[in-house]
């Protein structure tokens, strides 16, 4: 079977009245890995957010579809089950919930009820992904991020990814916060899974995970759009020159949105 598409068209995005996203069109499938960039506050958190169903986002104009399905219509559960994955860029912590508890309950909340993993496969694939990102064992029996270093939430929020196997994943900033040896480890963990059945949007302000993590394709947003897409060597760009060179090229003063909106 091919990979899943995930198509967005046209995104409207509203926070409180104030007009976030503008129009973005993004189109992924299976395979391909593009990174969103773009300096903060130009709307890229809102795209992850509004594509997950954030309560808070409200869709003004455009769609958004997974293999044809509507994706505006489902609630957030159905968006996980339908293949989605949001890896967050600030993840909220869960008193009460053991990450293991939580990884296995979200685990079984995307197979058919009768058909739950088995306890010893779910304990032995987890394992092998703490090994893999090299996550102490304990940290599976402590509340879901409470008193988690920011390295920790992140390396977590792949240990999900890579147990839920999504057909779809939206990685906000993944890379924040991480130091060389985990962002390593992170990208270790996100390239394990390319294959033509999985597909990935990586949100970064930073051209360093895309040393690590090579992009297929590779769009700047600026005031809540999409102005830029490239290949590789629009990020190395990035990296070597700034942001400010779009804006001149494009005539863009304030590349953030929502401030005058
Ligand atoms: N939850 C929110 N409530 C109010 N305004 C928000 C919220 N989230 C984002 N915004 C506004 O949207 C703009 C874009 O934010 P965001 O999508 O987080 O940008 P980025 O991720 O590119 O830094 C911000 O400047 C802010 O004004
Ligand atoms: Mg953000």
């Amino acid at each position: 079977m091919a990979g899943s598409v995930l198509e967005i068209k046209n995104l409207h995005v509203q926070i409180e009245g104030k007009q976030i996203l503008k129009g973005v069109d993004l189109t992924i499938k299976g395979g391909e890995f593009h990174a969103v960039m773009g300096p903060n506050g130009t709307g890229k958190s809102t795209l992850a957010s509004a594509i997950m169903g954030h309560p808070k986002y409200e869709i003004t104009e455009g769609t958004v579809h997974l293999d044809g399905e509507d994706v505006l219509e489902m609630e957030v559960d159905e968006r996980a089950r339908a293949g989605l994955f949001l890896g967050m860029q600030y993840p909220s912590e869960i008193s009460g919930v053991t990450t293991s508890d939580f990884l296995r309950s979200s685990i079984n909340a995307r197979r058919e009820e009768g058909d739950e993993i088995p306890l010893m496969k779910f304990i032995k694939e987890m394992d092998s992904a703490l090994d893999f990102l090299e996550i102490d064992k304990n940290m599976a029996q402590r509340y879901l991020n409470e008193g988690f270093s920011g390295g920790e939430k992140k390396r977590n929020e792949i240990l999900q990814l890579m147990l839920l196997k999504p057909e779809i994943a939206i990685l906000d900033e993944i890379d924040s916060g991480l130091d060389i040896d985990a962002l390593k480890v992170v990208s270790k963990g996100i390239n394990k899974l390319r294959d033509e059945n999985f597909g990935c949007l990586i949100i970064t302000h930073y051209q360093r995970l895309l040393n690590y993590i090579t992009p297929d394709h590779v769009h700047v947003m600026m005031q809540g759009r999409v102005v830029k897409s490239g290949g590789p060597e629009l990020a190395q760009r990035l990296e070597a020159e700034g942001y400010e060179w779009i804006k001149e090229e494009l005539g863009i003063e304030d590349e953030t949105v929502g401030q005058n909106a």
